[in-house]
């Protein structure tokens, strides 16, 4: 699939969401939502938990199907699609728990995530390798460059499953890059990962933003949220309760009575 350049910005990966609706029998988990996440900007997700953030991932990245409503992905349908052909179309996602191929070492992790066959090039553009091509050299070549980058070469060849959990999200945000997605989703990149961690976390997502690379991501920790996004969307009970800029749209009465009232993480 070709996709658009955002004109202003040059930039890849501006994923629109209007009117998505989702219902689980009488519990309706997305009812209405609307937002987008510009390009090469990192938009976060946020509310108390059964909000419907989880539920809208899922449909974004095609694994289950909205009710109602369209997603467009630099201006092309994706809503509908399954979860391959969003993958292909540029868009990755990251889980809430991490799910690794426990007994396979971090590079093979990295190895058997599926070349994608069309549009942008993120990393390989950056490292300016040209067209990607399937030798096993190569990709090994690229799958190093990914843990370096990830700060993982220490535990590249060890069993993913062998590892701390933060480490292991920070494998999934590397195979997520295996795959030069324009957009990233990342579902709580930072629940249950040490300080230190996390602070690589966000650096590592700061620097690739400085790179290019487009970003929403759920989360509940606020001063990763604050010092990650440049803008806010919060839902609450399924629908999209306000947005704007983090720091103004945390201080705002109904959102704090939105995290206090639901069962917040
Ligand atoms: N597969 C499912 N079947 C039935 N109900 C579901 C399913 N997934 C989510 N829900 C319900 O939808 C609502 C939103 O859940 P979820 O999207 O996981 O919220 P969040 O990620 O914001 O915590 C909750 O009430 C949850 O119980
Ligand atoms: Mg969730």
């Amino acid at each position: 699939m070709q996709t658009a350049q955002t004109p202003e910005t040059g930039k890849t990966g501006r994923l629109e969401i209007r009117d998505a609706r989702k219902a689980f029998g009488s519990v309706r988990a997305v009812d209405g939502v609307s937002f987008t996440a510009e390009a090469g900007r990192i938009t976060g997700l946020v509310g108390p938990n059964g909000a419907g953030k989880t539920t809208l991932f899922n449909a974004i990245a095609g694994e289950a199907s909205l009710d109602s409503g369209t997603v467009t992905l630099d201006g092309a349908q994706i809503g509908g699609l399954g979860p391959h052909e969003v993958f292909s179309s540029g868009l990755t996602r990251t889980f809430q728990i991490p799910r690794p191929f426990a007994r396979m070492t971090v590079l093979e992790n990295l190895l058997v995530v599926p070349e994608r066959q069309a549009g942008e090039r993120f990393w390989n553009n950056w490292i300016g390798r040209g067209r990607v091509s399937r030798q096993e050299a190569e990709l090994r070549e690229k799958a190093h460059d990914v843990i370096a980058f990830c700060n993982l070469s220490a535990v590249a060849m060890q069993p993913a499953g062998s590892i701390s959990g933060g480490q292991q999200k920070l494998v999934e945000l590397a195979r997520a890059l295996m795959a030069d997605p324009g957009i990233v989703l990342l579902d709580e990149p930072g629940a249950g990962v040490n300080p230190a961690l996390l602070d690589t976390i966000i650096e590592r997502i700061v620097e690739l933003n400085r790179r290019g690379m487009t970003f929403l991501i759920i989360e509940h920790n606020m001063d990763l949220i604050t010092s990650l996004c440049d803008s806010l969307v919060v839902m609450a009970a399924g629908q999209k309760i306000a947005e704007g800029k983090p720091r103004e749209v945390i201080a705002r009465d109904d959102v704090v009575e939105a995290y206090l009232g639901g069962a917040a993480a």
